[in-house]
């Protein structure tokens, strides 16, 4: 990222989607009334007004957006204005059809939804530029313009178009990355199947009809990024021109991964961080998961604070099913992203809508008004924010643990056939994590390039492809006394998604002192044991150790006898293959014992279900705690809680699902 210019919020801003375009101005009279009462700051504004602002072709229209900054700006609320490019008015796509992306059977999609453009378009590009431009001109100085929000979820439906100008522009990206044709063959390794080129006119987006070559796919995804970036980058282009003091984002969808787009790749490309994270209400781990998105915000962000653009009040309609949040899971939710780094806490949307697509998505005020459980809820958040004012600017402090993650690996293990189908990337991630969680042990998803000199546990969680410089990073981090967890299925290939030879895991190989010869995994009905007591399922492989011993072998499946957990000791560190995809008991003991090697403790000692959390700053430090349980629990800190104002001496006791946030008595 580059330097902020000026920080758009507050404290920590609360708000979410303003859609007023949907509403007559007597309902917008009362929303702004309502968020006063809810402690409302900051909104976007503006995510679907193309038609507002241009409702004919080149006839410009800025009366309504006047009107609606005039009316927030009085109201003491500060905007983040966003370009209307997500809606595309049907005016230009009458006059041009040809924007419109196709799918992998060259059907173009129709318009009424949104992000109905090819992301390669230069017609399209041509028009959304011109809007932006005016738009910009014509805000630039207003008070209450304080964020861009460039287009909405750039990717989210229109990322993977087939049209002609995406095949032409996909030839221009292959050449401009292979350099020749020669280059080409080589990496995809097209002389499997006699697929070899000739030209890079020959190359197709991938859309053929029987499986088509890992590498091809893996570049596809990385040209689509690219692509969407591209969009980006140029309406930030003219955003910076016209108005220089204003920052410039657009909203990303950190989660699990892999990712639409490659997020950590574009996180240079913002000025402030900023994500939408929605949880499912059915996973009885959400709260985890919203853990694991903010951890990788802060591996994405640099380490510094981000913001919170969008979740839910309750549940979202593009769920199988889209429940309300339980007892005390709103606030627990909200300040999990605080937690975790974010400055914000905002919702998608501000008044639910009553038609339209997302006619029964949540809202903070919900179609039976200020009078519902979840306004008043919102209004006590708005509240008990205010309290949180001091926290905003301070950085998530204490973590010694460091779980490598990357888009592109992801997208590699989805690209071509593989030994077992059900090998979704992050779910040996998100395992590791959720044991680390549990021991409230604080952890930096960041991607494979991060510096690892200030962690003392390393894992590289089901990491499938990597590069040359993440094994030989990952074996100086052991060297010098990290202790580091490899998991299976990591460092299988290299950057043109082919198969690194020798004994898997190939670029991993040498350093945990490990040859893998047969990929052995399981079928859903299989379960294998270990001499230790723990239980595998999914995956096992036939490994012998080189130069490694072993911690764990299997006593059951394919593989009965063979190692399962191996380590070796390297430098002053040690480096742990992890062979088999553990079941949580398991995998939890394993990391106490990488975690007793290394001495990390956790952010503070708590009772089960507690997650705790530090962010600290030059002026003081405060302990988040979310009690997920469904009985009392506590912490060991020493402070005040800001939310109740009791001082606590050593031990914050916390309600069933309640949450406590303490700034730490001076030691
Ligand atoms: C068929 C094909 C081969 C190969 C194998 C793989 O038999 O003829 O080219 O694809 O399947 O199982
Ligand atoms: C995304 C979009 C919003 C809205 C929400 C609904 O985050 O940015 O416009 O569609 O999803 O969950």
């Amino acid at each position: 990222m580059s330097a902020v210019v000026t920080w758009p919020t507050e404290g920590i801003a609360f708000g979410g989607d303003y859609n007023p375009e949907q509403w007559d101005w007597d309902v917008l009279l009362e929303d702004v009334e309502l968020m006063r009462e809810a402690g409302v700051g900051f909104v976007t504004v503006g995510v679907f007004s193309w038609i507002k602002h241009e409702p004919r072709d080149g006839a410009f229209d800025f009366d309504w957006l006047d009107r609606v900054l005039d009316l927030l700006h009085e109201n003491g609320i500060r905007v983040d204005l966003a370009t209307p490019t997500a809606s595309v008015p049907m005016w230009l796509h009458r006059l041009h059809p040809e924007i419109l992306p196709q799918d992998a059977h060259g059907h173009p999609l129709a318009p009424g939804g949104r992000l109905g453009f090819c992301p390669s378009s230069t017609v399209f590009r041509r028009y959304a530029l011109r809007v932006v431009e005016a738009l910009a001109a014509h805000v630039a100085g207003h008070p209450a313009v304080r964020l861009w929000h460039v287009s909405n979820e750039l990717g989210g439906g229109n990322a993977r178009c087939h049209c002609p100008v995406s095949e032409a522009a996909f030839q221009s990206w292959v050449e401009a990355r292979h350099g020749t044709v020669e280059a080409l063959n080589t990496a995809w390794g097209t002389a499997f199947w006699g697929n070899s080129y000739s030209s890079f006119d020959e190359v197709t987006t991938p859309r053929g009809i029987t499986a088509h070559n890992p590498g091809q796919l893996l570049d596809y995804e990385r040209f689509s990024s690219d692509a969407l970036l591209d969009c980006y980058r140029a309406e930030a282009a003219v955003l910076r021109r016209v108005t220089p003091e204003v920052p410039v984002t657009t909203n990303f969808m950190v989660g699990l991964g892999p990712d639409v787009v490659d997020y950590p790749r574009w996180a240079d490309e913002v000025d402030i961080v900023v994500n939408d994270h929605y949880t499912y209400g059915p996973d009885p781990m959400k709260h985890q998961e919203l853990a694991f998105a903010g951890d990788r915000m802060r591996g994405i962000s640099g380490g510094g604070p981000w913001l919170l653009m969008e979740h839910a009040t309750g549940g979202s309609t593009w769920h199988p099913v889209s429940q309300p949040k339980g007892p005390g899971e709103l606030v627990r939710h909200a300040l999990g992203h605080v937690a975790r780094g974010s400055d914000s806490v905002m919702y998608f949307q501000w008044r639910a809508s009553r038609s339209g697509t997302e006619q029964f998505h949540s809202a903070m005020l919900p179609h039976s008004g200020p009078e519902s459980r979840t306004f008043r809820q919102i209004v006590a958040l708005g509240a008990d924010l205010a309290r949180l004012a001091e926290v905003a600017g301070s950085r998530v402090v204490g973590a010694r643990v460091a779980l490598l993650h990357d888009d592109e690996a992801g997208w590699a293990l989805r690209s071509g056939h593989k030994p077992a189908v059900r090998l979704d990337y992050a779910t040996t991630a998100r395992a590791v994590h959720a044991a680390l969680f549990e021991r409230s042990v604080t952890v930096d998803v960041v991607p494979p390039w991060h510096p690892l000199d200030d962690y003392d546990l390393v894992v590289v969680p089901g990491l499938f492809l990597v590069d040359d410089t993440t094994p030989a990073a990952v074996a100086a981090a052991a060297e010098r006394g990290a202790t580091v967890l490899v998991t299976w299925f990591s460092g299988i290939v290299d950057e043109t998604n082919s198969v690194r030879t020798g004994g898997h895991p190939g670029a991993f190989r040498d350093l945990l002192g490990v040859r893998g010869d047969d990929f052995w995994p399981l079928d859903e009905t299989e379960v294998v044991e270990l001499d230790t007591g723990w239980r595998a399922r999914r995956w096992t492989e036939h490994v012998t150790a080189t130069t490694a011993e072993v911690v764990a072998s299997y006593t059951t499946g394919g593989v009965s006898g063979g190692a399962a957990v191996t380590r070796r000791p390297v430098g002053s560190g040690s480096a742990w293959y992890l062979a088999s995809d553990l079941e949580p008991a398991g995998l939890g003991e394993l990391v106490d014992r990488l975690l007793d090697e290394v001495g990390i403790s956790p952010a503070a000692a708590t009772s089960p279900g507690v997650e705790a959390v530090r962010r600290a700053s030059d002026e003081g430090s405060w302990l988040f705690v979310l009690n997920h349980a469904e009985s009392e629990g506590w912490a060991e800190v020493a402070g005040t809680d800001l939310l109740t104002g009791a001082v606590c001496a050593g031990r914050v006791v916390v309600p069933a699902g309640g949450v406590a946030v303490v700034r730490e008595a001076c030691p």
